[in-house]
C-alpha cells in the first residue's frame, strides 16, 4: 500500500467497524450478499479504468468523483461501498474523501464531525493532508474527513481552492485511488467545480426516481470530465434492511440527448 499515512498521535483514532456500518458499509458477516457482489463487480471494472487512466498518464488519473442529480439518491452509500470494494479488489490503497457539506454527511455518520479535512486543506494549502487521514478497519481504506466548515470556506469561495486541494491530494497520494463523495449537482456547485479535475465521474442514478431532464441537465454540468459512468441504484426501500442493487454501466454516457439508462432485469 502506498498511502504514506503517519500514525498521527494528534489525529482522530482509527474508525471501528460499528462506525463504518453506521455510515452504510455493507458488512457481510454471514456470507456474501447480492449487493456486496454487485459492488465487487463494479469495483473491479472501475479499478481497470483507473489503472488505464494512470497508465495513460492522465492528470489526476487516480481521482474518481461520485455525484448525482439530487440528495438521497445513494451517493455516499455508493462512494463508501465502492471505496471499500476497491480497497479489497486491487493493490492500490483507497482514500475516501468527504466533499459533501450537508447535515449527516459521511464524516458525521462515521464519527468524524469537525475533524480537520478537505475544507481546511482548501482554505490553507500549507496544511498537511497526511495528518488528517483516518484509518478504517477495511485494509487499505482510509478516510479524509470533510473538515471544519467554520474554519473552511463558504460554498461561493470554493471554486478555485477546492479543485486545487483535490489536485494536490491526487498528487500527494499518487499511489492511491481517491474516491470523492460530493453533493448533488442540481443543489450545490462543488461537484461541477470539481468535475474538470477528476479523471472519472460515477453518476448515481436512482432507478424510478432520477428524472430524465434533470439527469440531462446534470450531465451538461459535468461535461468537463471526459469519462462519466452511470451507477444505477435500484432501491426497493430506504431502510437498511431493504434490498438495494448497484450496477455499474461501464459505458461512458456522453450524449446529453441519449435516453436515460434502464437497468436490465
Ligand atoms: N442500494 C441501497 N440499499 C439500501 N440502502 C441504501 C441504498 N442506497 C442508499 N441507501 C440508503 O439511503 C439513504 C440515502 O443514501 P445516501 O447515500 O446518504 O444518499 P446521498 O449521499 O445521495 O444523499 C442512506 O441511509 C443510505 O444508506
Ligand atoms: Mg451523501
Amino acid at each position: 500500500m502506498d498511502l504514506h499515512v503517519p500514525q498521527a498521535v494528534e489525529g482522530p483514532p482509527p474508525r471501528t467497524l460499528a462506525d463504518m456500518a453506521r455510515a452504510g458499509l455493507i458488512i457481510e458477516s454471514e456470507g456474501r450478499t447480492r449487493l456486496g457482489d454487485e459492488f465487487r463487480i463494479a469495483a473491479s471494472r472501475l479499478y481497470t479504468v483507473v489503472k488505464g487512466s494512470i497508465a495513460a498518464g492522465e492528470r489526476c488519473g487516480n481521482m474518481v468523483l461520485v455525484t448525482s442529480t439530487r440528495p438521497a439518491e445513494g451517493k455516499s452509500f455508493a462512494a463508501l461501498n465502492m471505496a471499500a470494494s476497491l480497497a479489497r479488489t486491487g493493490s492500490r490503497s483507497v482514500l475516501l474523501v468527504d466533499a459533501d457539506a450537508k447535515v449527516r454527511c459521511l464524516s458525521e455518520l462515521i464519527g468524524l464531525a469537525g475533524a480537520p479535512g478537505l475544507l481546511d486543506l482548501a482554505a490553507d494549502d500549507r496544511l498537511q493532508p497526511e495528518r488528517m487521514v483516518v484509518a478504517t478497519p477495511v485494509p487499505g481504506l482510509f478516510i479524509l474527513p470533510l473538515g471544519d466548515t467554520l474554519a473552511g470556506l463558504e460554498p461561493g469561495e470554493r471554486s478555485q481552492p477546492l479543485p486545487s486541494a483535490a489536485e494536490h491530494l491526487a498528487r500527494r497520494f499518487a499511489g492511491s485511488t481517491l474516491v470523492i463523495d460530493t453533493g448533488p449537482l442540481l443543489a450545490t456547485s462543488d461537484p461541477s467545480v470539481l468535475a474538470p479535475t477528476a479523471s472519472q465521474i460515477l453518476m448515481v442514478v436512482e432507478s424510478g426516481r432520477t428524472q430524465r431532464n434533470e439527469l440531462e441537465a446534470a450531465l451538461e454540468m459535468i461535461k468537463g470530465c471526459p469519462k462519466v459512468v452511470l451507477l444505477l441504484n435500484k432501491q426497493a426501500g430506504r431502510n437498511r434492511s431493504s434490498f438495494g442493487a448497484y450496477s455499474y454501466t461501464g459505458e461512458y454516457y456522453a450524449k446529453p440527448n441519449a435516453p436515460p439508462p434502464q437497468r436490465p432485469d
